[in-house]
């Protein structure tokens, strides 16, 4: 690292980086492994009028933020305070930099507003703010600011903010990468796609469609430099980010086979075989369902992560597993417990297995599909041992009545939750 510890960037002219290197970083958000650390990037852009400061950084942080930000202005000139994103990596040192500027307004996006007062609690009281609506634009001198609201990327405050005359967006989450390179600029630091893409798959990915609708409006706005809050500052060919984005947002493979058909994908984990019984007689049920295709896949000859793709496209999912010691198997849970990646909200859900004596796994499972916000139509299947030919004739017929639920051809039941 060569950039000193109040060294700060001009990344546009009177534009400049105030932001905080964390080289030693090992995990963010309890979610991300971060291998060469992070930056958290912050800005101020200075006019005769007065400065506008583009986020902080992390509380921990401060020292260096505040030191990069008395290299470039005095805090009686900071005229506004931006938030694009209330987490905490970005908003942690906003209650001592309004301390230090009570003058400045701040400005976050009309649905920032409960976050703002959970950082700055009774100090809010203190301070001018603005919550601005998506498209607004505000003068600095000579310069437009324009607000550019992007919900859900990463949190559903989050904004961006676009300055007009220099075609700059500071993309605050969007386009972030963990990866920690003090040249800071893309054409310059190491080879970070990796971090790109990684960063993408754990913050973006559950709001993929989100991005499309966000990708819209920055394509609109076709920005000469991209500045995000995390990583790299984009100034080479900032629209391939763009459209990696897209890229990353739009499934690479098309399904061949009946794209009018809705997916249904059924997973199941059996010791003995009875819970693997039930599955292939659900899966025969499913098939003879027209309009839907059926998949079934053993759990023990998968990996969890190409899993989490295909049912990232999936319209509906069934999981088998057998009551072990009063729970579910651990390999279903993995299975569930990755699905916070993806976006599971609306998929169809169901659950079935067998069991010796209590049977909690199926009850389980289904509270963890609705707790996915996954609808679940249908009482789960549970049989005690292995199923006789009576029972596995029931199967099938559960495998068709979720696949036609699922091909909208069976209203769903109306299922008295007392009962599960
Ligand atoms: C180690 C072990 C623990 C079990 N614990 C339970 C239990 O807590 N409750 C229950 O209803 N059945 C329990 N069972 C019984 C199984 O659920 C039953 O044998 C079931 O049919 C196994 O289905 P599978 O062949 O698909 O694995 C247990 C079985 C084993 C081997
Ligand atoms: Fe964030
Ligand atoms: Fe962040």
């Amino acid at each position: 690292m060569s950039l000193g510890k109040d060294a700060t960037l001009e990344i546009a002219p009177d534009v400049h980086w105030i932001g905080a290197l964390d080289p030693d970083l090992r995990v963010f958000d309890l979610i991300l492994k971060t291998a060469n650390g992070t930056t958290y990037n912050a800005y101020a852009i200075k006019s005769p009028d007065g400065v506008a400061i583009i986020d902080t950084v992390k509380e921990e942080c401060a020292e260096q933020y505040f030191a990069r930000l008395e290299s470039v202005t005095r805090y009686e000139d900071i005229r506004f305070v931006i938030l694009n994103h209330l987490e905490p990596d970005h908003a942690g040192a906003v209650p001592e930099l309004m301390r230090r500027a009570p003058q400045a307004k701040i400005f976050v996006s009309h649905r920032g507003l409960r976050l703002l007062q959970a950082t700055l609690k009774d100090e809010l009281g203190q301070y001018e703010y603005c919550l601005s609506e998506d498209g607004e634009c505000i003068k600095l001198g000579e310069r437009t600011i324009r607000f550019v609201h992007t919900p859900y990327l990463h949190w559903p405050e989050t904004k961006c903010t676009y300055l007009e005359e220099e075609k700059l967006l500071f993309s605050c989450d969007v386009f972030g990468s963990h990866y920690c390179d003090d040249r800071l600029f893309n054409d310059l630091v190491g080879d970070f796609r990796f971090s790109f893409e990684y960063y993408f798959k754990h913050i973006m990915r559950p709001y993929k469609r989100y991005v499309l609708e966000a990708m819209d409006k920055i394509e609109a706005l076709s920005p000469r430099l991209i500045a995000p809050s995390h990583g790299p500052i984009l100034r080479d060919q900032p629209m391939q980010y763009v459209r990696s984005y897209r890229t990353l947002s739009t499934s690479s493979i098309p399904i061949e086979q009946g794209k009018e058909s809705k997916s249904l994908l059924i997973f199941y984990m059996s010791a003995y075989g009875a819970t693997a019984d039930m599955a292939k007689s659900v899966y025969e049920g499913a098939s003879d369902v027209e309009g839907v295709l059926v998949s079934l896949y053993d759990l023990q000859g998968g990996e969890v992560e190409p899993f989490v793709d295909l049912i990232e496209d999936a319209d509906g999912l069934m999981f088998g597993s057998p009551t072990i010691n009063g729970d579910a198997v651990k390999p279903v849970w993995d299975m569930l417990a990755s699905l916070v990646a993806i976006e599971t909200k609306g998929k169809l859900g169901a659950a079935f297995g067998s069991y010796g004596w209590t049977g909690e796994a199926v009850g389980m499972i289904e509270d963890r599909l609705r707790g996915l916000k996954m609808r679940v139509p249908e009482k789960g299947l549970r049989m005690k041992f292995h199923p006789t030919e009576q029972e596995l004739g029931d199967c099938k017929a559960y495998g068709r009545k979720i696949a036609q639920v699922l091909a909208g051809k069976a209203k769903p039941k109306e299922i008295d939750f007392a009962d599960l």
